[in-house]
């Protein structure tokens, strides 16, 4: 199912007015994790792009990385949190399952006006979050928001598997999002799309946890809570995913793919990200890679890259910018945005 609510033409114009992102300190390389499990950093390497990984101490939570990045991003935007309306964190790696990590950072950033919820939509939770926000600034319902992918996937790994251990990371992205005044203003977003398979839940997911199957005295040492991944189905479902919602982003943009400047796609897997490129026939100098330092760290991965990108020579005034994700659910999102 795929939606078509993101018709930019008809509401107010939404620009993102500030980015920020955080990694924890600690470095875990390809060849630390040879010492953990029977892998290489040849293997690794050729087979994702990654390189390292950063992993969140223990008494730092998914809600602390996000406070560091929505600081950076509210500083950007020369805002603080009390002038923020809305509170949007998308992960899957809340603190708590309840209340909402969204509700922990209105808390440390003050923001006592906003409120606060969390998205679950995996890897593309944070461009879920910027529709829907967006979709709240354009019609008037709120006038500040301030979403963040935030992850810390390493609480949610099983160390001892190498087909998933070596792939992920913790971090988190944010960005500020409010109606666009002035025509000069930077980071206005032209168009989105966001898609949901729910047919394909048993291909990537954590299966215990939740109500389904909550973690007992029984069933603790099965790794239940841990994330459970088909590879090569992932990987095809990604490519097809990801190279369809690209041309639709792009197509109600108004614009091709020879217009678009930059590729800022979720940073899972190199291979993948080559293959839908390719398909959009979009030049290797044309895409953002940052998942050689960070492997995926889901609903962050974009939020990180988008505000690395931004902040760097990688992107000029006027710049066209396609993001792209795609994640467990099955979920896709994508969004054209002109720095
Ligand atoms: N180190 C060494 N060997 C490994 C390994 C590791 N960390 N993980 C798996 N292997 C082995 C497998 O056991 C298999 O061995 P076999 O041929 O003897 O059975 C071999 O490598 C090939 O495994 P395969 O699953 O076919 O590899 P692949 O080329 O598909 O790459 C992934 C595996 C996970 C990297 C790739 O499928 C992928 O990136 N999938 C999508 C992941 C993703 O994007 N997830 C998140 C979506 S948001």
């Amino acid at each position: 199912m795929t939606s078509n609510a993101a018709n930019t033409q008809s509401l107010l114009p939404v620009r993102i007015a500030g980015t920020g992102s955080y990694v924890p300190k600690k470095i875990l390389t390809n060849h630390d994790l040879e010492k953990m499990v029977e892998t290489s950093d040849d293997w690794i390497t050729s087979r994702t792009g990654i390189k390292e990984r950063h992993i969140a101490a223990k008494d730092e939570f998914t809600s602390h990385m996000a406070t560091h990045a929505a600081n950076r991003a509210l500083e950007q935007a020369g805002l603080q949190g009390e002038d923020l309306d809305l509170i949007i964190v998308a992960t899957i790696t809340p603190d708590t399952l309840t209340p909402a990590t969204a509700c922990y950072v209105q808390q440390s950033l003050g923001a006592n006006r906003a409120i606060a919820f969390d998205i679950s939509a995996a890897c593309s939770g944070f461009l879920y979050a910027l529709e829907f926000a967006r979709v709240a600034i354009a019609a008037g319902s709120v006038k500040t928001a301030l979403i963040i992918g935030a992850e810390k996937l390493s609480a949610f790994v099983n160390w001892t598997d190498r087909d998933t251990c070596v792939l992920f990371g913790d971090g988190a992205g944010a960005a500020v999002l409010s109606a666009q005044k002035n025509d000069s203003d930077t980071g206005k977003i032209l168009s989105s799309h966001l898609g949901t398979d729910g047919k394909q839940t048993a291909i990537l997911n954590i299966p215990g946890g939740g109500s389904a199957c909550p973690i007992t005295l029984q069933n603790a040492e099965q790794h239940l809570a841990a994330l459970s991944m088909q590879g090569r189905e992932v990987f095809k479902c990604a490519v097809n995913a990801m190279r369809q919602a690209s041309e639709i982003a792009i197509e109600k943009a108004g614009l091709t793919s020879e217009d678009i400047d930059l590729v800022i796609p979720h940073q899972a897997n190199l291979r993948i990200i080559d293959a839908i490129t390719d398909r959009l026939k979009i030049s290797k100098d044309r895409v953002f890679i940052n998942l050689d330092k960070y492997g995926n760290t889901s609903a962050a991965a974009v939020a990180i890259a988008l505000d690395e990108a931004t902040r760097s020579d990688a992107v000029k005034p006027g710049d066209r910018i396609l993001l792209v994700a795609f994640g467990a659910g099955l979920t896709w999102a994508s969004a054209v945005i002109e720095w």
